[in-house]
């Protein structure tokens, strides 16, 4: 479903400047012209959409705002309808809804501590069997037909399962946790009651499970929050749900694009994909490139007072988008920025974020991302979009591939 199907209550796009909308299903599907254009032209757009919303697109803006915890809040980090400042029922700062990553400092360093154990490098190395035997899987159920589906059949099925059998969440409810993601990120410009009431079915889910691990208590990450501690005191009910819609949000729609945004790029570019086949070492590089060129996070901040950012007057409550995919593709920091050179040596990429909210998940990103792009390539060395068929991408603050139609030229072996 897109926003022009459902009830939304914003119209088309008339000007990217002055009245954006990340909604707009025109945005995403040409994303890296908009962000040169307003880079060229107005380094700070603005729209009056969602009560007020700036977009910087230049990676010294972009960079300084995230890590200007002084002026801008996390509070809210998904541009909506529905601002914090008009709900009351949203969590107040410093804790926000979803911690850490709507959590301010100083509460959000101890948030963010309770879980680096649980993502650190060793940890998530342990998963690699799994996510390829997961992919391997994935590639045989696909139908031996010429066409494919590489977003559809492939990529939106990978990080699903490894969320929910991480959570002990059960794997066969990942049509009803992409619903949930849609509803969170992509239903964005709903009026404010149908959107408050698709979170309502979210916090149900996540109770009713959350109850299960009590009642049934098991070795995952949901029973690893339940037994944390904060300031010696067990979490709240309230922390534990908030940081598990999270995990699960954070951590579904963007690998799905970040594999999705990859095999696009390969499907159109046959010579990068047969360097990529013929030397496999190169992998690393590439998926860091792909990383920086086609990065899915977008992430917002709330402006705490009124204040006067390079010459534009930003209200108290107005909502800051931070395209961290804007930044990694901004000329003044990269060389050939728009060129997507899979050997790039220097690649220190904006992808995960700057500042203190950067991504818990990113060695578990890295890590489906590799596997996926791996275990497609040596089962299907040769393919490319197929041909009538069109591309949908996403809308909204993560960008990447939804339908993905390839058509499959060379199969291994
Ligand atoms: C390619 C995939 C991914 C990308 C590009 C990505 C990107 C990001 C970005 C840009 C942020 C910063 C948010 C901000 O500044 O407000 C972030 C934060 C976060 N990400 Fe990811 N992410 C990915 C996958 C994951 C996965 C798989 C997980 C875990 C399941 C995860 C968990 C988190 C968490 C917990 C935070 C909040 C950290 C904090 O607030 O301190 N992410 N991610």
């Amino acid at each position: 479903m897109t926003y022009l199907e459902d009830n939304s209550i914003y119209g088309p796009v008339s000007d990217w400047a002055t009245d954006f909308d990340h909604a707009d299903p025109e945005y995403n599907k040409n994303a890296h012209a908009i962000w040169d254009q307003l880079r060229g032209t107005c380094p700070v757009a603005h729209t009056n959409r969602y009560g007020g919303t700036w977009l910087p697109t230049t990676h010294e803006f972009v960079h300084e705002i995230a890590y200007d915890t002084d002026h801008f809040s996390s509070r809210g980090v998904v541009v909506a309808t529905v601002k914090p400042s008009d709900n009351p029922d949203a969590p107040p700062a410093p804790i926000g809804g979803a911690p850490p990553i709507t959590s301010d400092p100083p509460f959000h360093q101890h948030a963010r501590k309770i879980l680096l154990p649980a993502f650190a490098p060793p940890v998530i190395n342990e998963w690699e069997p799994e996510v390829r035997k997961l992919c391997r899987d994935l590639i045989a159920g696909m139908s031996k037909d010429d066409v494919v589906d590489a977003a559809v059949q492939y990529a939106q099925h990978i990080p699903v399962n490894v969320i929910a059998r991480m959570l002990g969440f059960p794997p066969e409810d990942g049509e009803l946790f992409r619903g949930f993601v849609h509803n969170v990120l992509e239903a964005i410009n709903l009026e404010p009651g149908a959107r408050i009431q698709a979170f309502q079915e979210l916090d149900a889910y996540i109770a009713k499970q959350v109850q299960d691990h009590i009642d049934n208590p098991r070795d995952d990450l949901t029973n690893f929050l339940l037994n944390a501690k904060i300031f010696d005191n067990p979490l709240s009910p309230q922390h534990v749900g908030g940081t598990i819609i999270l995990l699960l949000i954070a951590g579904i729609d963007t690998t799905w694009s970040a594999i999705g945004s990859s095999l696009w790029h390969l499907a159109t570019n046959p010579v990068d994909r047969r360097r990529l086949v013929d030397n496999p070492q190169l992998m690393p590089m590439a998926i860091e490139e792909f990383l920086r060129a086609y990065a899915p996070v977008t992430m917002a901040r709330v402006v705490k007072e009124d204040f006067e950012f390079h010459g534009v007057e930003m209200k108290q409550h107005d909502w800051v988008l931070l395209p961290f995919p804007a930044a990694n593709r901004d000329p003044a920091e990269w060389e050939d920025a728009d060129k997507v050179i899979i050997d790039r040596e220097v690649n220190r990429h904006a992808a995960f974020g700057l500042g203190i909210h950067r991504c818990l998940g990113s060695n578990l990103a890295r890590l489906e991302l590799r596997v996926a792009v791996e275990e497609f390539l040596a089962a299907f060395p040769d393919f490319e979009l197929a041909p009538d068929e069109v591309v949908k991408w996403s809308v909204g603050q993560i960008r990447g591939p939804r339908e993905l139609p390839v058509r499959i030229t060379g199969r291994a072996g």
